[in-house]
């Protein structure tokens, strides 16, 4: 009787585990026109894996130099900078960098707001004053926050990618997607021209309105890294990846300290409940 109910319970969650894999291959084949992400291999990955301080400071400089003339990143603040697990910029560097900013504060005693300098305690300031304008200067269309997108991105489009035991170890592909953006535009195919849009076989609908950010040598690097598109896109990423999870590595130290202790834990359960049982069969 009770080894029928184990199989029974066997037989349901291997049912339940195949449509739960099933549905979500076909929910994502369905819902993507977008070209399967750029599989690329960041040093963030898999259990052990840290952020390299170097790309992590590389990638700020990507977003101030770049992508902050049209993209918010409202969730960090300057001092985030210099926090252990992030880029690690010096307390007196990250003091310099914040006072390069106006930011609006107020009301002062006559109720004005003012401009002053941004302190490492200040949000990174947006670049436009509100959706209305952010939308207005890029042609209707809203350039996004970017602080969390790594985490809302989806870049496999692949039923068997998108399954959730691939997920376990792959993740949701975002970093992969901004990634394959950033480095995916193409020329427009033959005869197909859509005014204010342009062309990237990676984004959902293949066309938008954000023009390639990335040129050769587009920013200067301070450690002599050569500015390549793939080297700007890969570190941008990764700061992004940090920006979304700032807390990231100290998760994955604390987890494997979790494993440790459970699986010690596990093991003297084991031998307590052989001592108790010896002889009581
Ligand atoms: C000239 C303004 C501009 C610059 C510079 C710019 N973007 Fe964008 N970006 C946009 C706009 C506008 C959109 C919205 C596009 C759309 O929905 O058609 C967008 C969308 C995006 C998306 C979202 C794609 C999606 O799946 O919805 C990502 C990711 C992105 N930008 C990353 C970046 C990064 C990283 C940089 C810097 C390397 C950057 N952008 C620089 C204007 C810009």
């Amino acid at each position: 009787m009770k080894r029928a109910m184990m199989y029974k319970t066997i037989e349901f969650l291997a049912v339940a585990g195949i449509a739960v894999l099933l549905s979500a291959g076909v929910a994502t084949a369905a819902g993507g026109g977008a070209k399967q992400s750029k599989d690329i291999s960041f040093s963030f990955e898999g259990v052990f894996g840290k952020f390299d301080r170097g790309q992590l400071q590389r990638g700020y400089l990507v977003y101030k130099d770049v992508c902050a003339a049209c993209h918010s990143m409202r969730l960090l603040s300057f001092r985030n900078l210099n926090e252990p697990g992030g880029p690690e910029l010096p307390v007196d560097q990250v003091k310099a960098l914040a006072a390069s900013f106006e930011v609006t504060d107020g009301p002062d005693s006559e109720g004005e707001m003012f401009e002053r300098p941004a302190i490492p305690a200040d949000r990174f300031p947006s670049p436009f004053a509100n959706d209305e304008a952010a939308r207005a200067a890029n042609g209707g269309a809203l350039p996004p926050d970017l602080t969390l997108l790594t985490k809302s991105s989806e870049g496999w489009h692949y039923p068997w990618y998108s399954s959730p035991f691939i997920k376990l170890v792959k993740g949701n592909g975002g970093p992969e997607y901004i990634y394959s953006l950033l480095t995916g535009y193409e020329d427009a195919p033959a005869g197909e021209e859509k005014e204010g849009l342009h062309y990237n076989p990676y984004f959902a609908t293949q066309w938008l309105a954000m023009p390639a950010p990335l040129i050769e040598d587009g920013v200067e690097y301070g450690d002599g890294t050569k500015a390549t598109v793939d080297q700007m896109a890969r570190d941008v990423t990764a700061f992004m990846v940090w920006a979304a999870e700032p807390k990231m590595e100290q998760r994955k130290r604390i987890g494997f300290m979790v494993i440790i202790y459970l699986s010690v834990l596990a093991l003297l359960m084991y031998l307590v409940k052989k001592k108790i049982w010896r002889d009581q069969h």
